[in-house]
């Protein structure tokens, strides 16, 4: 008899980005040269005085378990962040810290659906929503998207569904396409989903990291949306797997219950360190800047370099760029790039399976030098130069 994996587990699709992060290392191990512009991290780690704070919680704290739900001084600075950030009152009470905003969307998914329920997302979307979803045995339904929605959902692709879903997931910005929800998009969103009972899962990583205005949490005109945050975008705080997330008074005892079951607590020091990352905004608003600069530079190269039609990049630190007129395959597309370039970027179908051989993304969190070198090189491959 052969012992096989389960059944739920084969629905899982590799994270392919990780997979060309592997092709990208084992160039570097031959000693080549390699250009990261795939990985969707910050080139800079954690602020100094969230680092300092770690040391100071390693040298007097004997960092043992938390509650399920965080400490409560991050809890408290939190729910402070969102009256300064957004001038609300968000109560402690509804306020969970979890292991990276990933361990967030487990533990808000399994409390809200059901097997066999429907969960809309945008395609492209980030590929974990619709990986964790199949994962859970939940049914994905992708709403294909484009520049005429600024490749983000609408009341009027969600009512052209051929059956109604029970969740939405949202992201403002997003990934791969760094758009926004405006205002007036978002506010419609949540009144469709509040109008039709749909549970609205708003991933907001990407807050802070805009080049134009500030993003709308979905809590200023929802008390009853999922909100879902991370340290790991904004703060820089990738490995240090903490995020949080916001719940709507009817899931708080469900996740706390899953939450201690699954994961016991968040890591402790992480806690204790992420208290002082809500007050490096000068240093993390410089980061910021820099991004603005390399997104500058690659909007106004790529188009040079053959890459015809660039998703508006409201905020987050992504290009999303159409390859059609350079192949119909984004896969080889890339692994050629890699070979003959040493330039690492992601294919579409990581974030679009369907639709997603049409298009790149770019990631430019990271070094800017390495950017402008990138850009030289895309420009001079296509005879531009
Ligand atoms: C849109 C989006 N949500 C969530 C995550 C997961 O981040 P983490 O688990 O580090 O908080 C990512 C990471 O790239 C992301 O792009």
């Amino acid at each position: 008899m052969t012992l096989g994996p389960s059944r739920r587990s084969e629905r899982i699709a590799p994270f392919i980005v990780m997979d060309v992060l592997r092709a990208a290392n084992e160039r570097a191990a031959e000693g080549k040269d390699v250009l990261h512009l795939e990985v969707g991290q910050p080139g800079l780690g954690a602020p100094g005085a969230v680092v300092e704070a770690a040391r100071a919680a390693m040298a007097s704290d004997k960092l043992g378990y938390t509650e399920a739900f965080g400490v409560p001084a991050l809890r408290a600075r939190i729910a402070r962040h969102y009256r300064d950030a957004y001038g609300i009152a968000v109560p402690v009470e509804r306020i969970v810290v979890t292991t990276g905003s990933s361990g967030a969307f487990l533990l808000a998914f399994l409390a809200a659906f059901d097997e066999g329920d429907r969960v809309a997302m945008a395609a492209p979307g980030y590929p974990a929503y619709r990986n964790i979803l199949a994962a859970l045995g939940v049914e994905v339904v992708e709403i294909p998207t484009g520049a005429a929605t600024r490749y983000q959902p609408t009341p009027a692709l969600l009512d052209a569904l051929e059956k109604p879903v029970k969740g939405l997931v949202v992201a403002s910005p997003s990934n791969p396409s760094g758009t926004m929800l405006g205002e007036a998009e978002l506010r419609a969103l949540i009144g469709h989903c509040r109008a039709r009972g749909i549970r609205l899962v708003s991933d907001e990583i990407y807050h802070g990291i805009v080049y134009g205005p500030r993003a709308h949490s979905s809590l200023e005109f929802d008390a009853g949306s999922i909100v879902i945050n991370s340290f790991s975008k904004y703060f820089c705080m990738t490995g240090w797997r903490l995020g949080w997330m916001v719940l709507p008074d009817d899931l708080v005892r469900p996740v706390e219950r899953l939450s201690q079951n699954f994961f016991i607590s968040p890591p402790t020091l992480s806690q204790h360190a992420a208290v002082a990352a809500f007050d490096c905004k000068g240093e993390l608003d410089a980061r910021v800047r820099a991004y603005a600069d390399s997104r500058a530079l690659l909007t106004a190269e790529l188009p040079k370099a053959g890459f015809a039609e660039l998703a508006p990049v409201d905020g987050a630190f992504y290009v999303y760029a159409d390859i059609g007129a350079l192949s119909n395959d984004a896969g080889r597309y890339c692994r050629e790039l890699l070979a003959d370039t040493g330039i690492a970027i992601t294919p579409g179908t990581d974030f679009d399976p369907a639709g997603g051989n049409r298009h790149v993304r770019f990631s430019f969190a990271g070094d800017p030098a390495e950017i402008a070198e990138a850009a030289r090189r895309l420009v001079a491959r296509r005879g531009g130069r």
